[in-house]
């Protein structure tokens, strides 16, 4: 078999982008992107590529150079699948919200559905492709429903998990560290993995795509978000140490970062990360250690979790402490409301739990982000269900100026670490606020000394005040 058309099923920040740099990559390939909301699939195919609905740098020219020509989005998910040789999986795997399991496990109802529409609607023989993070041997529920309610097709099932990460996708998808495929060890298996490798073998030079099997590749994804995760959250738990003390958390970062074995990424204090996988896969890891009667191992990842949590809450206290031990009625301003730079999403982002914390002591809350739009912050907060939907608009604005959302506050809180803050007029800020005027950086982001000698007071992650 040789792969002509590919379908991938989920059209969001994993499926949309690494779609659209297959098909820029293989042009002779038709890669058609589906997903069961039409809104974002119109968003995908508006003519103005400023509109689609994932905002990463780069991603707009390579839609506009391939869409309409091989790559395609449609809300057709049958007619998709029926064209497709090669089916990815990329639809959402959010944490159990009910039931057994709840609060930890993840979700595979909408695997489970994609599983069996594959199975309904194919004819002839289909490699399937798990590219959304997935519990291990989550295959093999695959091949179990496509095996048992298939019409008599072959399907071959491979992992080939995605490290892209938001902000830098496109970057991270055209000089991936390395291309992982899982898939069965027998000649079926193997041809399988064959022609997912002679995909990226496009662009990806073959000494970067590693095979194994795949319960391996599923638990890869798994461990490498683990191992970030824990990264963030042992430098974050020393950034405590450091406010109580007169050591300062860039300096030990660049002091053990410069040691080749611990290495310079990923020792950035923070408020607290974000986003859509480290919390679900450490849960994830979780969940499964303690099914298999593995406590400690679960107790110890677990621990990741319940220190990205105490840092969020200690930033929200930290400004409660410092305004008096007292937000009711005062307006705090939030710079930033994505989980990181360079991208509107904002699942699991800091800055939700932080206001939530902030607004149950009756804080009024002056949102500005770059690129999220408003409804996103109120669905953030709706979704947290701590009030009802009318509190949360009397108490939150969202401002498209940044000036704006900063006049007459009390605070300001940085909770994404764009790059444009640092070049805002910051003299201007602090004339519009009340006084004393308050700055807490929850990135590291801005200079202490600059705002310190416009007469700020500056509180930083890591350092003491
Ligand atoms: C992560 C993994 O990096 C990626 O390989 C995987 O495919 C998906 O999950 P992502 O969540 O998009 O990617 O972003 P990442 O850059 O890993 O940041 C995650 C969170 O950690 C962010 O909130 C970020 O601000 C925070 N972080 C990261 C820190 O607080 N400090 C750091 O030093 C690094
Ligand atoms: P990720 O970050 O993993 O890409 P997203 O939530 O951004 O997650 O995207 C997942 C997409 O999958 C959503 O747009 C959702 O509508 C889509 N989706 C979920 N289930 C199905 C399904 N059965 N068929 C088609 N699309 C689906």
């Amino acid at each position: 078999m040789k792969v002509k058309n590919i379908c991938c099923i989920g059209a969001g920040y994993v499926g949309g982008p690494t779609m659209a740099v297959i098909a820029k990559k293989c042009p002779e390939i038709k890669v058609t992107v589906v997903d069961i909301n039409q809104a974002r699939i119109a968003a995908w195919n508006d003519e103005d590529v400023n509109n689609i609905p994932v905002y990463e740098p780069g991603l707009g020219e390579i839609v506009a150079e391939s869409r309409g020509r091989n790559l395609f989005f449609s809300t057709d998910v049958d007619g998709a699948i029926d064209e497709a040789d090669m089916i990815f999986i990329s639809v959402n795997t959010p944490t159990k919200t009910y039931g057994e399991g709840k609060g930890q496990a993840a979700d595979l109802k909408w695997i489970e559905l994609c599983a069996r529409q594959i199975a309904r609607v194919a004819k002839g023989d289909k490699i399937v492709v798990e590219k959304s993070t997935l519990p291990v041997r989550t295959a093999s529920t695959l091949k179990d429903i496509l095996e048992h309610t298939g019409n008599g097709p072959h399907f071959q099932i491979l992992s080939n998990p995605e490290f892209l990460a938001e902000g830098t996708a496109v970057q991270d998808l055209l000089e991936p560290d390395r291309v992982l495929i899982g898939g069965s060890q027998d000649e079926g298996g193997q041809k399988a993995i064959q022609e997912l490798v002679n995909i990226y073998a496009h662009w990806v030079p073959k000494e970067k795509i590693l095979t194994t099997n795949v319960w391996s590749s599923e638990l890869s994804k798994l461990t490498a978000n683990a191992y970030l995760a824990q990264r963030v959250s042992s430098i974050n738990s020393l950034s405590e140490l450091c406010e109580h003390t007169e050591a300062d958390i860039n300096e030990v970062a660049k002091a053990i970062g410069t040691d080749s074995r611990i290495g310079p990424k990923f020792l950035k204090a923070s408020v607290g990360f974000g986003g859509s996988c480290f919390q679900k896969d450490i849960l994830n890891l979780v969940y499964i250690s303690r099914t298999y009667g593995l406590h400690e191992v679960a107790d110890y990842w677990e621990q990741v979790i319940l220190m990205n949590d105490h840092q969020k809450r200690r930033f929200a206290k930290k400004i409660i402490r410092t305004l008096y031990n007292t937000v009711s009625g005062k307006k705090i301003s939030f710079l930033g409301w994505a989980f990181k730079k360079d991208t509107n999403d904002t699942r699991e982002s800091a800055a939700i739990y932080v206001a939530d914390y902030l607004l149950n002591e009756q804080s009024y809350i002056a949102v500005f982000d770059p690129k999220v739009k408003s409804e996103q912050v109120f669905m953030d907060l709706d979704r947290l269900n701590t009030r009802n939907p009318e509190e949360n608009r009397k108490y939150v604005k969202t401002e498209t100026d940044p000036y704006k959302a900063c006049e007459g506050s009390h605070a300001v809180a940085v909770l994404t670490e764009w790059d444009e803050f640092t070049g805002y007029d910051w003299q201007r800020i602090y004339d519009s606020m009340l006084k004393p005027a308050h700055v807490f950086d929850g990135r590291n982001l801005l200079d202490k000394d600059k705002l310190k000698s416009i007469g700020f007071q500056v509180h930083v992650i890591g350092s003491s005040d």
